[in-house]
């Protein structure tokens, strides 16, 4: 199974549901619709009317992160992936580099992801190094770090989706090269293998994914789809990212 999930990150109105409809238009007449799974994740504020629209459709909503308690709290502002789930969230994002950067620690990140799966989202845990830890030749270990600290054996490895986003390529236009990617893809999937004691979980791809470079990006076998960010708020460039990845 492939994924295409979309993260609108702060973007989208009501109306906005026209670009999903025309991305769900394509999904649902699409030959290869069986071999890959849409996920859009729209701000909280639309999450509810969005996942009642599609609910028996095509496309998937999720959320983009979610407070690391359970159900309800004394935290305001926070929204709980209890409260993701009952308006029809099937997926949430955690620690996007967006949200770490703002303070996401890895015991928080170890909450939200067993507070989602407690609450039967399904997770796409995001990691990722920096330009200097890149240039310093420290990615691997980061990433280590980011997997062991924060996943666990116990957790359903089936539940979970791992999205490995450079923080420099995110919105920057730059990608890791061929070489470069395909190493990490199979360095991150071997961590997983060794932390859940069983086959990977899915691995994506994130960082300027668009409908151009998806054609390198779909060579490297390991990489099991894309977390798009930028190209994902035009239905356009994202049903082009599709087709061009099964040409
Ligand atoms: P981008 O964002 O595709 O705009 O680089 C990716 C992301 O942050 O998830």
């Amino acid at each position: 199974m492939r994924y295409f999930i979309g993260n609108w990150k702060m973007f989208g109105i009501p109306k906005s549901i026209n670009i999903l409809n025309k991305i769900n238009y394509f999904y649902s007449k699409d030959k290869n619709r069986q071999k890959y799974r849409v996920i859009i994740t729209p701000p909280y504020t639309l999450i509810e009317t969005y996942a009642k629209h599609f609910k028996n459709k095509r496309i998937s909503i999720g959320s983009q992160n979610c407070y690391q308690k359970d159900q309800f709290s004394s935290n305001t502002a926070a929204v709980s992936p209890f409260m993701i789930k009952k308006v029809g969230a099937k997926y949430t994002l955690v620690g996007h580099s967006d949200n770490r950067s703002e303070g996401d620690t890895n015991e928080m990140l170890k909450n939200k992801v067993l507070f989602s799966l407690k609450n039967n989202l399904k997770v796409v845990f995001c990691i990722g190094e920096n330009q200097t830890q890149k240039k310093n030749k420290k990615t691997f270990s980061v990433l280590k770090n980011q997997l062991t600290k924060v996943l666990d054996k116990k957790f359903n490895k089936n539940n979970i989706i791992v999205a490995y986003e450079p923080i420099w390529s995110i919105g920057t236009g730059k990608i890791p090269t061929k070489k470069e990617l395909e190493k990490t893809t199979i360095y991150i999937k071997q961590v997983l293998t060794s932390i859940f004691r069983k086959k990977s979980p899915a691995v994506l791809y994130g960082g300027s994914v668009d409908s151009s470079n998806v054609e390198m990006f779909k060579e490297i076998r390991e990489i099991d789809g894309f977390l798009i960010g930028g190209a994902s708020k035009s239905s356009k460039k994202f049903i082009d990212i599709i087709k061009n990845y099964y040409r």
